[in-house]
């Protein structure tokens, strides 16, 4: 299976490094609308020059489009390299539209393509851990669930961080899609969404090296508290936001009959997992996996997709997940009280078929 990269910024090397290890999938290409930016991460991988995008689509030789480009791209890159017959693996979020999502869902099966969509954090060791010891009911029947994402946003790191404040970013659909696909893959989908969605600042000035001192216009809600609710119906409490500095808010913790049990930050692949039943003194630490990556591995995902493909079913990070997830953070990040109507079943645990 040859895959080709579309859009080499920031976290492609993370990628690259990842999946030009593997001996089961082989990266041939790379393109951007930045030719040099394209051409030089070529380089820094052994890749065969940096193409443009229509130029990489064009490669018979290519069988799957990794997408990581910028939300706002991600809708249009994908329908392009699916309308190329390529498989695609997208950066998340899915789109930046609920209805740009269903559409790259319907287009992958009218195609007979996959469509697969990050965060593939939830296929390391940490996540599956927490899903391991809940299914077994170590925490015995979920009753409630806190969510929580809370930082200073991105301008102080990122090399170019407009567009975490353009449609598609904020903290709900830049940050959201770690928590809410955990939660899915936890408790399975969610049908209702209440949300507060604040706009604290109308701009927010560049402190990262590369662009210090620019000014960027905000377009979107960087503080939201909301509540879900899963087709389980558990209630779930949500906060994300970009504007707060300090904060003692767990990433993601599941209230049971029995106990409490302690996610690790959905953004990482390792642990720790912790449970705490009622008749214990304090919380313990659960061995966690030892089959599934604890260190950064961005790009595992995409190695499930690829033997998804070779064995016909689909992958875990199918696209009908990173569809419904969208419908949940769009919710989200709009405000006010909606239904759900979109749904997946939970992904199958790693190991299981
Ligand atoms: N940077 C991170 O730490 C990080 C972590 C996890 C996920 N992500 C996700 O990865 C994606 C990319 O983020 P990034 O930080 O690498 O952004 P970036 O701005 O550094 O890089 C994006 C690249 O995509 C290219 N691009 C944009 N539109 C294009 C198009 N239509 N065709 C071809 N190329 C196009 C740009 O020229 C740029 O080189 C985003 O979806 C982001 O949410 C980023």
């Amino acid at each position: 299976m040859r895959i080709g990269v579309i859009g080499a910024g920031a976290i492609s090397p993370l990628y690259l490094r990842y999946l030009t290890r593997r001996d089961d999938v082989t990266v041939a290409a790379i393109a951007d609308l930045n030719l040099e930016r394209a051409a030089s991460r070529a380089r820094e991988f052994s890749l065969s020059a940096g193409l443009t995008p229509a130029a990489l689509l064009a490669r018979g030789d290519i069988d799957l489009v990794l997408n990581l480009t910028t939300p706002a791209a991600h809708a249009a890159v994908s329908a392009a390299a699916l309308h190329a017959g390529k498989h695609v693996y997208s950066e998340k979020p899915l789109a930046i539209s609920p209805t740009d999502g269903a559409r790259l869902v319907s287009q992958a099966a009218a195609a007979g393509r996959h469509l697969a969509c990050a965060p593939d954090t939830i296929l390391g060791s940490g996540i599956q851990t927490a899903i391991q010891a809940l299914d077994a009911g170590v925490i015995g029947r979920p009753v409630g669930v806190t969510l929580a994402f809370l930082n200073h946003g991105h301008e102080h790191w990122h090399p170019d961080p407009a567009f975490y404040y353009q449609p598609g970013g904020g903290p709900v659909l830049d940050m959201g899609p770690y928590y809410v696909t955990a939660l899915v893959s936890l408790l399975g989908p969610v049908t209702r969404v209440v949300s507060l969605a604040a706009q604290t600042f109308a701009r927010r000035i560049v402190t990262s090296p590369a662009r210090a001192g620019e000014e960027i216009v905000v377009g979107v809600p960087t503080h939201v508290v909301g509540l879900l609710e899963t087709a389980a119906k558990v209630p779930v409490q949500v906060t994300m936001s970009f504007d707060v500095w300090h904060h003692t808010l767990p990433h993601l913790e599941i209230y049971g009959t029995e106990g409490t049990l302690e996610v690790p930050d959905p953004n990482t692949f390792g642990g720790p997992v912790r449970v705490r039943r009622a008749d214990e003194a304090a919380a313990r630490e659960l061995p966690l996996r030892p089959d599934l990556p604890q260190e950064q591995a961005r790009g595992v995902g995409v190695v499930d997709l690829v033997h998804a493909v070779r064995e016909g079913r689909p992958g875990r990070l199918d696209g009908v997940l990173g569809a419904h997830v969208l419908d949940v953070l769009a919710a989200l990040a709009r405000g006010g009280d909606t239904v759900i109507t979109s749904t997946v079943s939970r992904p199958l645990p790693v190991g299981t078929s």
